[in-house]
């Protein structure tokens, strides 16, 4: 990628990020990606028939996607190329009864926490809301996504002069208590739970009457931007995982313009929840899909299963760069920093799913493509995290390597990466998949 064409994809990953406040935006986004790009939607209820040469798509629960080109070649042999992502992040849910009033008259917004919020990034900021509404219509289901961007709620800080300790002592909050939003002042005319639902009326023109069901998440109002001496960083809602979605979704819509081949990018909701759900990476959605696509095409069990064997796998998800203030969290040798390249994460009890055969295969692709790269694994007395490699590679029997951006302030309202990190990976993937 030249100079020019890596702005184009660092705005674009950047208003990618600013435009999908929950995994249904995400995914909304990425139709309307793969839509520019010729990939035509198919429905999981509805009969396939897949053309050689074809691109095309599916959603699941309107949160989880997978794309898909159909090569001329023989899958059964050469197997697919496969890269995973997920379309979710940590934040705050909206329960059902959404509204509570305080003795003194506020109306607070009532909130579970979806995945591992850091809490503390939460508070003195404006919050928007976004998510979908399911509806009545005509004695019909429907629904629809709603996004009210408007900064409207907001969870104030605790004042120093009542917990002088705070600076030595830390944060420390409590989930029921303290993290309910500030909506309004109580009106004696007004429902409890009216408070949302007139809100919901008037932004989305939905009527509160038929409004059945919600799943609504609040966000941060202000949008992400380009940081740091020379803008060479980002500082942004959701770069995990969103960038490596659109790093994902960047690349296979490329690479379908060189040549037909078997490729598939896969986005999936929950994994900040343990991806157990329908349309979950812990799910049948992969491996259906893969199934169906040979299947359609008139192969037999034996040469799916042989093109299963065949196939690799990319799990992106962001990784851990070395704080410039903690640098003493991460293992003594191998310390990715920011905008040294995708970061390949290895750990010996397969929470992340890295073999050195898999780690070699994204190797060589970076090296195809020119880019840096770099590793990652836990310091011996830190549990982090994991991710979805191991959980598709188990559900499927294909490899997978663990890779992802390395990121800081991780699962923070607001996140920070390198721009370069995601041109690298982007490249990365293109090469992979050509
Ligand atoms: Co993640």
């Amino acid at each position: 990628m030249d100079k020019m064409m890596q702005q184009k994809f660092s705005e674009d990953l950047l208003q990618y990020l600013n435009d999908s406040p929950t995994a249904y935006h995400a995914v909304e986004n990425a139709e309307t990606i793969l839509k520019q790009n010729h990939f035509q939607e198919l429905k999981e209820t509805m009969a396939w028939s897949l053309q050689k040469g074809g691109r095309y798509f599916v959603t699941k629960n309107r949160s989880s996607i997978i794309a898909f080109t159909v090569g001329d070649n023989d899958v059964a042999s050469e197997g697919f190329r496969i890269i995973g992502a997920h379309t979710d992040f940590p934040n705050l849910k909206i329960k059902p009864g959404p509204c509570t009033v305080t003795p003194d008259g506020y109306v607070k917004v009532n909130v579970e926490v979806y995945g591992g919020v850091i809490l503390s990034t939460w508070f003195d900021r404006p919050l928007a809301v976004a998510g979908r509404v399911i509806m009545k219509e005509n004695n019909e289901l429907k629904e629809k996504l709603i996004k009210i961007d408007k900064p409207i709620f907001m969870i104030p800080n605790l004042c120093v002069h009542f917990q002088r300790d705070v600076n030595d002592k830390g944060f420390s909050y409590n989930k029921q208590k303290d993290i309910f939003p500030l909506l309004c002042m109580k009106e004696d005319d007004i429902e409890k739970d009216d408070y949302l639902l007139n809100l919901i009326q008037e932004e989305s023109g939905i009527q509160k009457a038929d409004i059945l069901d919600y799943e609504l998440f609040l966000y941060e109002f202000q949008k992400g931007i380009f940081t740091g001496k020379n803008k060479e960083y980002i500082s942004a809602s959701r770069i995990d995982n969103l960038a490596m979605v659109y790093a994902g979704l960047s690349a296979l819509t490329e690479a379908a313009n060189k040549g037909n081949q078997y490729r598939i990018f896969a986005a999936f909701d929950n994994e900040e929840v343990g991806s157990t759900t329908a349309q979950g990476a812990h799910s049948g959605f992969l491996v259906h899909t893969m199934n169906r696509i040979c299947k359609n095409l008139g192969l037999s069990d034996d040469a799916f299963f042989q093109a299963v064997a065949n196939s690799t796998s990319i799990s992106a998800d962001s990784a851990h760069a070395v704080h410039p203030n903690y640098g003493d969290k991460h293992d003594p040798e191998n310390r990715p920093v920011l905008g040294g390249g995708p970061t390949i994460k290895y750990s010996a009890s397969q929470r992340y799913g890295t073999s050195a055969f898999s780690a070699a295969y994204f190797m060589k692709a970076c090296e195809q493509a020119g880019v840096p790269y770099q590793k990652y694994v836990n310091r011996n007395d830190i549990v982090g995290g994991s991710t979805i490699g191991p959980t598709i590679s188990s559900l499927t029997t294909i490899p997978t390597v663990d890779m992802g951006t390395p990121i800081l302030a991780m699962h923070s309202i607001r996140e920070f990466g390198a721009v370069m990190d995601n041109v690298y990976t982007k490249m990365a993937f293109q090469a992979y998949l050509e």
